[in-house]
């Protein structure tokens, strides 16, 4: 299989397919506005040619997909996009990120699909904290469908926490023990200052280093898991005493851009080089006026191999730092969402 590398060295590896901008939540820290300007129904991809993109980039060497939204859920008949593209033997790697209020229904028709691996986003275990904070009563689903998961299953099911000052600092030792008591294993992730976090704001982030020293207190001594050098993995591994494991990630005080193999397509056929991109390349407008396949392969590679970005580096080196994106510029091109670009 070819190999294609940026400026950096990095391969093009794992792409993050956002199959739909919708969610049935509203978190304060990706979706915390009343309203929203949405991809217009007519630009998103349907199932053939989001399969066929994926065919293009696994010819250029992904291997690694995952859906994402707003909720991939939200979208119809996600089973049969699953089975298009675990039939293509090059992507070894498929997953899913979801917020767990639809999974319970679906979790099994998906695995049987061809889906091998879920996250969760779970935030807090206390249903009137993700009320508040989500403006979701359904807490009681998010648990049920994390069951159903592994029913269905799935193993190594992994749980999404971002950890937020004064919202959910406190919990992080009972996430650690649900995850342990419900064969999943939890991931801290630092408040990012993304695209749509219109809220966010520095002493808001408790740092790696501080959700250590919090868990240390609690459980004693804690041990650092060695990566596989081979897959880097945003999370950094930690063992406590008991031997029960779980993530950080790490991505706004010590970001992973140096070993960044991903790339991320929102449901319309944009194309992102990172996270923080301003502007992605259009690839709907290509595939919808008949560009072969050699075509569009030819134009991933190229802009591939001059990618530059290291986003989350480079916030790291701004001053007075606050929101990425004001939310009229949000609105003016929704494509800056993280919602939309995909989490
Ligand atoms: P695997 O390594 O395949 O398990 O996936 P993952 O760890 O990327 O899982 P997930 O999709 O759950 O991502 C976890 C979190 O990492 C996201 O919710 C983001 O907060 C952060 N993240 C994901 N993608 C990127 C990225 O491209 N850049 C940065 N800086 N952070 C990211
Ligand atoms: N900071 C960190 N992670 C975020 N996500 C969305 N917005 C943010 C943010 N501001 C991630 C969460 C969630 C996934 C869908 O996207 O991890 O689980
Ligand atoms: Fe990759 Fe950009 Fe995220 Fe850095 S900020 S890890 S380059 S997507």
């Amino acid at each position: 299989m070819s190999e294609t590398r940026d400026t950096f060295g990095r391969p093009l590896a794992s792409l993050r397919l956002s199959v739909t901008d919708r969610c049935n939540m509203r978190c304060r820290y990706c979706m915390p506005e009343d309203d929203y300007v949405w991809l217009p129904r007519e630009s998103i991809l349907t199932f053939e040619e989001t399969a066929r993109l994926v065919g293009v980039f696994a010819g250029l060497g992904v291997s690694k997909v995952r859906l994402t939204g707003g909720e991939p859920l939200l979208r119809h008949d996600l089973p049969k996009l699953v089975e298009m593209i675990a039939r293509d033997a090059r992507i070894t790697d498929l997953a899913m990120t979801t917020n767990g209020l639809l999974l319970a229904k679906h979790a099994a028709a998906l695995h049987r699909a061809g889906l091998q691996r879920l996250t969760v986003s779970l935030d807090t275990l206390h249903p009137e904290r993700m009320l508040a904070f989500a403006k979701s009563e359904r807490h009681a689903d998010v648990l049920a469908g994390i069951t159903a998961g592994r029913a269905a299953g799935y193993d190594r099911i992994k749980l999404n926490t971002v950890v937020i000052r004064g919202f959910n600092d406190d919990e992080l030792a009972d996430l650690i023990e649900f995850g342990r008591a419900n064969g999943a294993e939890v991931r801290f992730i630092e408040y990012m200052d993304v695209g749509g976090a219109t809220r966010w704001s520095l002493d808001q982030v408790v740092s790696q280093r501080e959700m250590l020293e919090l868990l240390q207190r609690r459980f004693g001594p804690i041990a650092s898991v060695p990566g596989d050098p081979a897959s880097p993995a945003p999370a950094e591994r930690f063992r406590l005493p008991d031997g029960t494991t779980f993530g950080i990630i790490a991505s706004t005080t010590a970001p992973f851009c140096r070993a960044c193999d991903r790339s991320r397509v929102t449901a319309d056929g944009t194309w992102f080089l990172c996270l923080y991109a301003a502007r992605g390349i259009d690839l709907r407008e290509r595939l919808r006026c008949g560009a072969t396949d050699e075509a569009l392969a030819a134009l991933i590679a190229a802009t591939w191999r001059a990618r530059t970005d290291r986003g989350a580096e480079e916030r790291l080196g701004v001053r007075e730092r606050g929101a990425l994106y004001p939310v009229e510029s949000l609105r003016a091109d929704p494509h800056r969402e993280m919602h939309t670009r995909g989490g």
